[in-house]
């Protein structure tokens, strides 16, 4: 997945490169940047010394010292004023020019803070949005995997409602695994009766409860069940539409014919690495994570049929049983396709996000 929202510490983060929200001296302060100085050592504010400040916007680089990053890469956000003083184009610079130095530095991984979203007072939800226009836009031509590393949670807000109305469908619809108890033997029922001949008999997907629970005569169901249960109901739909022969691949590249979506274009609204399509094309019978099969359900603009025929030729299916495909399936419904805007969603609900 080439962009990822992450709860952590920058200055634990992994990666080839670290961004620094800093100020124009480059010599150190509280925050982001006190917290990188702290973690570097005082080798890193003897290199900064000798860089003579950086002006807003612009992004200048140094070793990393003792932290796990080979570089720091320091930017200055700009003070929020309002918003009608440059501030937008002065953080997308800070965005892009830091993308750009890590990109000639060979940088494969880089971590972002939320730029200017703390002490510089920019609001958090248009920082947010800043940053994945920005990061998005770069990423359409290149390769590198980034990071938006949040030090709490509550540090990301998202603008629109996007986040309430995924929120509330899911207080609508999700329902316990329990209660789909009925749901699911409701579909079982069908399946057995109105599956064509030589679906496998659904009740060898159920697990027995142990002996002394037969007396209740319960079925215990694991959600895994429900999803094998809801896939092949895609399937059943797949023998009906004649196209039960069609692989999750070449439903892919199907409906990127039909719909005349190029490569670059499909992975970068997956938010999936580029070498993930030619892995699927080259290989008919590639088998996605579900994550990443819900990314492509949205990335194709699938309607919610087709989401979950794609899903069934995966093994999977669309589950009011996991918040997840709950949230995908509002979005589908509503034709909000935007994989890195319900990302943001998923992060803020604590749940994996879509792709690769
Ligand atoms: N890891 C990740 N994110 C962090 C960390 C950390 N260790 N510490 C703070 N943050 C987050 C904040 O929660 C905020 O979302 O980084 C974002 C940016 O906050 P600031 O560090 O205050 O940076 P900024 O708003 O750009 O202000 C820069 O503050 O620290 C001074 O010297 C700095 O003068 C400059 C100003």
């Amino acid at each position: 997945m080439p962009f990822e929202i992450v709860k952590n510490d920058i200055t634990r983060m992994r990666v080839d490169a670290i961004v620094n929200a800093a100020n124009n001296s480059l010599l150190g302060g509280g925050g982001v940047d006190g917290a990188i100085h702290r973690a570097a050592g005082p080798q890193l504010l003897e290199e900064c010394r000798a860089l003579g400040g950086c002006a807003t916007g612009e992004a200048k680089l140094t070793r990393g010292y003792n932290l796990p990053s080979q570089f720091v890469i320091h930017t200055v956000g700009p003070i929020w004023r309002g918003g009608s003083e440059g501030e937008p184009a002065q953080l997308a610079a800070c965005y892009r020019n830091s993308l750009t130095l890590a990109k000639e530095q060979g940088c494969d991984s880089i971590a972002f803070p939320l730029i200017s979203a703390g002490a510089y007072g920019y609001p958090k939800a248009q920082a947010l949005q800043v940053a994945m226009d920005e990061v998005t836009r770069f990423l359409s031509d290149n390769d590198m995997m980034v990071y938006l590393v949040a030090y709490t949670r509550d540090a990301i807000e998202l603008t629109g409602d996007l986040m309430n109305e995924v929120a509330a469908y899911i207080d609508d619809v999700y329902v316990q695994e329990r209660h789909d108890f009925d749901r699911t033997a409701r579909r079982s029922q069908y399946l057995r009766d109105g599956a064509p001949r030589g679906t496998p008999d659904p009740g060898s997907l159920f697990r027995r409860p142990h002996r002394e629970d037969n007396a209740r005569n319960e079925t215990v169901f694991s959600e895994a069940n429900v999803e094998r249960l809801t896939a092949m109901q895609g399937e059943v739909q797949d023998v009906a539409q004649g196209r039960r022969g069609e692989t999750f691949a070449a439903m892919v590249s199907r409906v990127m014919e039909e719909k005349g979506i190029a490569d670059g274009e499909c992975v970068r609204r997956a938010n999936v690495d580029r070498r993930l399509l030619g892995k699927i094309r080259n290989n008919q019978d590639y088998k996605p994570s579900k994550q990443t099969a819900l990314a492509f359900a949205l990335a194709l603009e699938l309607s919610l049929d087709e989401a979950r025929e794609l899903l069934a030729k995966a093994d999977y299916g669309l589950s009011h049983g996991s918040r997840t495909d709950v949230a995908v399936e509002y979005c589908i419904t509503t034709g909000r396709y935007d994989v890195t805007a319900l990302n943001t969603v998923l992060f803020k609900l604590n749940l994996q996000p879509l792709g690769y």
